[in-house]
C-alpha cells in the first residue's frame, strides 16, 4: 500500500518535515513496505480511490471520508475524481465520478497537526456498501489497513490494485516519545498510531480507512490514513486519524452533503 512523499506531493502531505532521513535505531529502513497482501474485488467494497492519489471510503452513498490533507479547502470543487467499486481499478466494474463540493474539517491546518479528515460530495449516489463510522470510542487493538499506494518507501509507483494489511495500535506514549525525537508533536489525542515490524501505510495511502469489526462482525471505520516518518521505519509508526474523536461532525456533515 501506498505512495511516497515525493511522488504524491500534489496530494498534501509532504514526510514529517526536518525529520532525519532514517530512523535512529541504527538499523536500515525497511524497503518492503506495508508488507500487505492483495486484495480481491468486494473484499472491502466502499474503499475508493481519488484522483490526487489519495483513498478514502464510502460513508454514504454520495459521500467519501477522506484526509484533509488530500483536498484543498471547503467549497464547491469539480476536479477529484473518484473510483469505486473495484480493488483492480482497471477492472469492468470501476465506476468513476466526479466530486461537486468538498467539506474539510474547519480545524485543519496540515495532518501532523490533527483533525485531518474530510468529506467529498459525488456528483451521484453510488450503487454500493457504505462503511459506518465506529459508535465506540475504540483506539487500541488489531486494525486492517488498506489503500492503493506505494508499497515501498522508496517507489514512485501507486499501485493498481488495493493492498491491505493488519496492524496493531501502539501506545500514544511510545509513538509520542519517537516523534518527539524527530521534532514532531503528536497530538495524542486525534490520532491512533499503529503498524509493525515492516508493515505500514506509505504515500498514496493517505485518507484510506482503517476498520475494524464492532461486536456483531461488520466492518466499521476506526481512522483515516494520515502520516508517518517514511514508511515501515522501525520506532516510527504510521498515524491515523482518531475518527471516534470527530464522529458527531462527520456525522452532521455527511448528512448535510447527502
Ligand atoms: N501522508 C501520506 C499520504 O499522503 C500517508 C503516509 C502514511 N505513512 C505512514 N508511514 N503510515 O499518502
Amino acid at each position: 500500500m501506498s505512495f511516497v512523499v515525493l511522488a504524491l506531493a500534489a496530494a498534501g502531505a509532504p514526510a514529517v518535515t526536518g525529520a532525519p532521513a532514517r530512523a535512529d535505531t541504527g538499523r536500515p529502513p525497511i524497503r518492503e513496505v506495508v508488507g500487505g497482501k492483495l486484495a480481491g474485488n468486494g473484499r472491502f467494497p466502499w474503499a475508493v480511490r481519488l484522483s490526487m492519489g489519495c483513498g478514502g471510503a464510502l460513508t454514504a452513498p454520495r459521500v467519501v471520508l477522506t484526509a484533509g490533507h488530500c483536498v484543498g479547502p471547503s467549497g464547491p470543487n469539480d476536479r477529484i475524481t473518484v473510483t469505486a467499486g473495484a480493488s483492480d481499478l482497471k477492472a469492468r466494474s470501476a465506476v468513476a465520478v466526479k466530486s461537486v463540493e468538498v467539506y474539510r474539517s474547519p480545524d485543519f491546518v496540515t495532518e501532523t497537526a490533527g483533525d485531518d479528515w474530510a468529506l467529498v460530495k459525488l456528483e451521484r449516489e453510488l450503487v454500493l456498501p457504505t462503511l459506518p463510522i465506529t459508535a465506540e470510542d475504540v483506539e487500541e487493538g488489531e486494525f486492517t489497513v488498506m489503500g492503493w499506494g506505494q508499497t515501498r518507501e522508496d517507489s514512485t509507483q501507486q499501485e493498481r490494485r488495493l493492498h491491505y494489511a493488519t496492524v496493531p495500535t501502539i501506545p500514544d506514549e511510545e509513538c509520542a516519545a519517537a516523534y518527539r525525537r524527530a521534532g514532531v508533536e503528536l497530538v495524542k489525542d486525534e490520532s491512533i498510531c499503529a503498524g509493525r515490524h515492516g508493515v505500514d501505510t506509505c504515500q498514496g495511502d493517505s485518507g484510506g480507512p482503517m476498520v475494524g469489526r464492532d461486536r456483531t462482525g461488520r466492518w466499521v471505520q476506526i481512522g483515516i490514513v494520515s502520516w508517518g516518518l517514511g514508511c515501515a521505519r522501525d520506532g516510527y509508526f504510521g498515524v491515523y486519524t482518531q475518527i471516534a474523536k470527530f464522529r458527531a461532525e462527520i456525522e452532521e456533515a455527511t448528512r448535510r452533503l447527502s
